[in-house]
């Protein structure tokens, strides 16, 4: 009699370079090469970066099951270690009973009938922002889509989750992102190895992070103490540990406030530009969101009326667009 052992499924992926694995092409230009591994390897894919035995997932159901549905089967890992750097013990950067309170403490502001509050102030946001578009078109001046977009996405979160009107100097904060996503990020160079009191020109980006954070985060716990206002900093501000009965400290409020700073914008700025991007090399596609838009808003959307909630079964195309993947490399980042 013959048992039948099987053997474990292997996702596919590329083969790579004995020790380095595929850090070369993943250092050389970390966007192509992971579109490249799902156009070429489908939606799961196996590699190796140096050490580090990685599994790219994109194919939206299986994300579901790591992210939402098995989740307790998953830690973070090293790659998210590096996060730390900036964002302290936050809720990206933890697992476990710490990250389970936290998450508790403040869900409420991230339940869907919580995104209607929010409205207005993407609307406010973005008329102020198409304003200097047209002051600038009026010149003959280009848009620089990414300072924009960040500006766009870092005013409104703040606003709406902190009632703190955030002024980003768009040179600074073009920078700050720049050095966080750098920061963040391993390339696999010497520098990283180095213990942090190494004058070198990655400690010194995270030091000025750090001062410019802190100036944030001082800024948002006064305007707090001082109006009450700001939903998220409310409930941070409440938060107690489950164990001790403690409020949260300083330094748990800072990890906190910075990592929905960081988490919220930049992503949701990268996704605004891609989209703008891909909606630009489509003027079918453009057509058919403009004419949706005049459609459900009504027919001049120079002042945008909220789109209520009844009302966004209807967007469709809008809906489908913000589904676009990309196709070509990336706008400006990563
Ligand atoms: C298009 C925009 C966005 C993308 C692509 C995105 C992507 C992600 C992904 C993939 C994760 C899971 C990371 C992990 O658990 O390993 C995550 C977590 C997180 N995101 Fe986003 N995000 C976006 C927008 C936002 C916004 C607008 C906010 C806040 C205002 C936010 C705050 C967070 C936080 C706090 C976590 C950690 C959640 C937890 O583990 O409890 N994100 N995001």
């Amino acid at each position: 009699m013959t048992t039948a052992t099987s053997a474990p499924r292997l996702a596919p992926g590329p083969k790579g370079v004995p020790l380095m694995g595929s850090l070369g092409p993943w250092k050389r230009n970390t966007a192509a090469f992971l579109l490249g591994l799902q156009r070429d390897h489908g939606e799961i894919v196996r590699m190796r970066l140096g050490p580090f035995l990685v599994h790219q997932v994109t194919e939206p159901e299986a994300v579901r099951r790591v992210l939402v549905e098995n989740n307790g089967n998953y830690v973070r890992g090293p790659l998210y270690e590096q996060f730390g750097v900036v964002m302290g013990k936050g809720l990206l950067t933890t697992d476990g009973e710490f990250w389970r309170a936290h998450r508790r403490a403040v869900q409420p502001v991230f339940l869907k009938n919580a995104i209607t509050d929010i409205i207005p102030n993407i609307i406010r946001a973005t008329e102020e922002m198409l304003e200097t578009w047209e002051a600038k078109a009026a010149a003959g001046e280009p848009v620089d889509l990414m300072t924009d977009m960040l500006r766009l996405t870092l005013v409104t979160l703040s606003r709406s989750l902190f009632a703190y009107d955030i002024k980003p100097d768009s040179a600074m904060l073009k920078t700050i992102v720049d050095d966080v996503v750098e920061v963040m990020f391993r390339r696999g160079t010497a520098t990283e190895m180095l213990p942090s009191w190494v004058p070198t020109d990655r400690q010194r980006k995270i030091l000025r992070i750090h001062r410019v954070f802190d100036r944030i985060v001082a800024d948002v716990r006064r305007s707090y103490a001082e109006t009450g206002e700001g939903p998220l900093i409310a409930l941070m501000e409440q938060a107690t540990d489950p164990a001790t009965g403690e409020p949260w400290t300083d330094q748990q409020i800072k990890d906190e406030l910075l990592t929905v700073y960081l988490a919220g914008h930049e992503t949701t700025a990268v996704s605004l530009c891609w989209t703008l991007l891909s909606i630009a090399g489509h003027p079918g596609v453009q057509e058919e969101l403009d004419a949706e838009i005049a459609t459900v808003l009504g027919a001049v959307c120079r002042r945008w009326r909220a789109p209520s909630r009844s009302r966004t079964p209807r967007w469709s195309s809008t809906r489908a667009c913000g589904c676009t993947r990309p196709s070509g490399s990336s706008p400006g980042r990563r």
